[in-house]
């Protein structure tokens, strides 16, 4: 058996799928989720996938007592990949209080209780939001930092800065960042994907609903964009693949192959793909017609973003290998287990 290792917000849409991961690859996984955006049957779900049943607390990274006793009741974790946090980009903007809160606190209270507990690694779910709307297309580690456009985007920026300064500090941690692009998707067996809750904000969840009849049309928010087609670019990765990235650059850590204390990957596919575009890719793959129409632009769209992954790709040897048809197939799929399961 491998090291132990905590995810935090390990029966959301990307935790459980890297938890399957990490199983995969022998890793021991404690997972810990408020359930706030999550149930707690996903972990019945993963067990059906890996064979192994992961251990499951319900606990809120807010709560710094509940945390240290998890530590003491959980000896010898051995590095966290951190996904707790709040997401919906329109919610912060309401309720800017609540994400600073729940997304500041949780990572500080990680971060204070790692060295009391010995624990050395720690991986982060960043955003290609913290490039903002990009200079140079594809997109490297190294481009700017532009202003964050909500106060999600502002949460990942100033964490980033958070577990700079704490390593700099001289904290006994080794961290990478990982940038997500646009993960889309769900697990080829479709007992894992994404649940939103109420409408969906995101397009491949819009998508698939309106595909169902749940949603009577998906709008394209805009086709006048500066693009060959005019609706926005966007680098769609597979949650399989990005969850992938994770046991990585947890590999990397623990076996002390870091170049740096803090190390950031951009977790893209470097394919840019078209709103449009991914659409047509969606009809192809799984012979479904989609009722869409276009309107107008969304405020705070970026027009186009794309990953440079080749650092990654180099440096992690970790390459996103789905094809977009399949990862649209697994997302439909998982739209249609839905269905019989009678959730949405
Ligand atoms: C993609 C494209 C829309 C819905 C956001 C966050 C980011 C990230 C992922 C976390 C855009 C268009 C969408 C619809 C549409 N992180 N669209 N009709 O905005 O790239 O990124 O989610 O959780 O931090 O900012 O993703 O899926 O919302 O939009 O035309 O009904 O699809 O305008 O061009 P986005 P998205």
């Amino acid at each position: 058996m491998k090291e132990r290792i905590l995810v935090t917000g390990g029966t959301g849409y990307i935790g459980s799928h890297t938890v399957v991961e990490l199983q995969n690859s022998g890793y021991e996984v404690i997972i810990i989720d408020n359930l706030s955006n999550s149930t707690a049957d996903v972990v019945d779900n993963i067990e059906k996938i890996s064979g192994i049943r992961p251990v499951f607390e319900k606990l809120d990274c807010q709560d710094y007592e509940g945390l240290d006793a998890l530590f003491g009741k959980y000896p010898g974790i051995k590095a966290i990949i951190h996904f707790a946090a709040s997401k919906a980009v329109g919610e912060s903007v309401e309720k800017p209080l609540l994400y600073y809160r729940n997304n500041l606190v949780s990572l500080i209270n990680l971060l204070e209780l790692m060295p009391e507990h010995q624990v050395k690694g720690f991986v982060f779910s960043s955003s290609c939001t913290v490039y903002g709307e990009p200079d140079e297309l594809p997109i490297t580690e190294n481009a700017l930092i532009k202003q964050a456009t909500s106060p999600y985007g502002n949460t990942k920026q100033i964490n980033e800065e958070i577990v700079r300064d704490t390593v700099a500090s001289g904290a006994p941690i080794e961290v990478i960042l990982l940038r997500y692009f646009n993960p889309i998707g769900a697990h080829p067996t479709a007992l894992l994907g994404e649940l939103p809750n109420g409408v969906p904000q995101n397009l491949v969840p819009f998508l698939t609903q309106t595909a169902m009849g749940i949603r009577e049309k998906l709008s394209v928010f805009g086709d006048d964009y500066n693009t060959p087609d005019g609706s926005c670019i966007r680098d769609f990765i597979n949650v399989v693949d990005l969850a992938k990235a994770h046991v990585v650059a947890i590999d990397r850590i623990l076996q002390g192959k870091q170049k740096e204390k803090v190390e950031i990957f951009n977790i893209g596919t470097g394919r840019g793909l078209s709103v449009l575009e991914l659409i047509h890719a969606f009809e192809e793959a799984t012979g479904v017609k989609l009722n869409y129409q276009i309107v107008g632009r969304r405020a705070g769209d970026i027009e186009k973003i794309w990953a440079d992954p080749e650092f990654a790709n180099r440096e992690l040897g970790w390459t996103a290998v789905e094809t977009i048809e399949d990862t649209l197939r697994s997302a439909w799929n998982w739209q249609l287990k839905l269905r019989e399961r009678d959730i949405q």
